[in-house]
């Protein structure tokens, strides 16, 4: 297969959603990350995406869709899901609430659950193209599975090149980080992934799964983000072999997140420096506070270190 390689403008738009409503599998720029899009009614559709990515089939995928409307006619929100949509859907957040009876997504999307991941991006980009398609699309971060998210088309390319039918070139991706996932139990919201949206300290957070079929958010997984080498965090003093990504006043480094110690610029910089590193049998990476956008730095961190399957 022939990857396409679209432009930001209305034939590229176009082109994209027309390959959408054929059944084919189109990447694309949202505020967080790229995302692999499909039709999410699609059956057929879908499993490319998991074809392409080589994705468990027990990991189900975030819906994306246009507006808020949209997102009600596909899940049944509770108040507390309400909240926090009350000055429109904020950037970088994916609800998870239990799916409409009657919705049509397909059961590959939500791999026969009964909840469905929710999202409206705010990347104009991702807007038009869900305009121009007109219905829902489900799309996971669009890199094989296990590895780094890309937060570019020629990180995308890298991974999925000749895999795809088509990836809509759309510059780099504003956050860098993927969504923050949040679900709702009697209690209230419940952290599934720490992410992009930046939610309060104390909301209680779902524990660290390490895989399986019966895990709660499967796509949880202990490893995942990794890079080709390993990755040491929490590095003050890299070993001599190590290729070693600093953040702040950290001195001699080889390539630094944030040198003045600003975790939205690090967070921005954290797949590319990974992309960077991909050729790197060792990688170190220096402390990242552990506050704000920090939680969600540290989280793909430790995910990367992990010990692979
Ligand atoms: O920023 C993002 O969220 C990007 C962009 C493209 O939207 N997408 C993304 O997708 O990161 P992915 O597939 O890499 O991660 C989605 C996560 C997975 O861990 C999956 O298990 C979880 O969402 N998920 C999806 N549906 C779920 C559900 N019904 N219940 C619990 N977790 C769910
Ligand atoms: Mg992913």
């Amino acid at each position: 297969m022939q990857t396409e390689e679209l432009q930001p403008n209305a034939g590229g738009i176009r082109r994209a959603a027309e390959l959408l409503a054929l059944g084919e599998t189109v990447a694309f720029p949202t505020e967080t990350v790229y995302g692999l899009g499909a039709d999410a009614t699609n059956d057929l559709a879908v499993a490319k995406v998991f074809e392409a990515k080589g994705r468990p089939s027990f990991n189900p995928l975030i819906v994306h869709v246009a507006s808020r409307d949209a997102a009600e006619a596909i899940g049944l929100f509770p108040d507390a899901a309400r909240d926090f949509l009350k000055n429109g859907w904020p950037e970088g957040l994916t609800l998870v609430v239990e799916k409409r009876p009657k919705s049509t997504i397909s059961q590959l999307v939500t791999v026969g659950q009964t909840t469905v991941a929710l999202r409206v991006p705010s990347a104009p980009l991702a807007k038009k193209l869900l305009n121009a398609f007109g219905g829902p699309v489900a799309a996971p971060s669009a890199n094989p599975s296990g590895r780094i998210s890309s937060t570019s088309a020629e990180h995308v390319l890298r991974g999925l090149q000749g895999k795809i039918a088509a990836v809509l070139v759309g510059g780099v991706a504003q956050t860098g980080l993927e969504s923050t996932i949040l679900s709702f139990d009697d209690t209230g919201p419940v952290v599934l992934r720490e992410g992009a949206y930046q939610v309060a300290e104390d909301l209680p957070r779902q524990t660290a799964i390490s895989g399986g079929v019966s895990a709660p958010a499967p796509g949880m997984l202990s490893s995942h983000y990794a890079p080709r080498g390993t990755l040491r965090m929490n590095v003050t003093a890299p070993d001599q072999r190590e290729w070693f990504i600093g953040f702040g006043p950290v001195g001699a480094c080889d390539a630094n997140l944030s040198p003045s110690g600003n975790l939205q610029e690090a967070a921005a910089n954290l797949f590319a420096f990974l992309y960077a590193a991909d050729d790197k049998p060792a990688i170190a990476v220096a402390p990242i506070p552990d506050t704000g956008l920090g939680r969600a730095i540290n989280d793909r961190l430790r995910r990367a270190a992990a010990p692979r399957p």
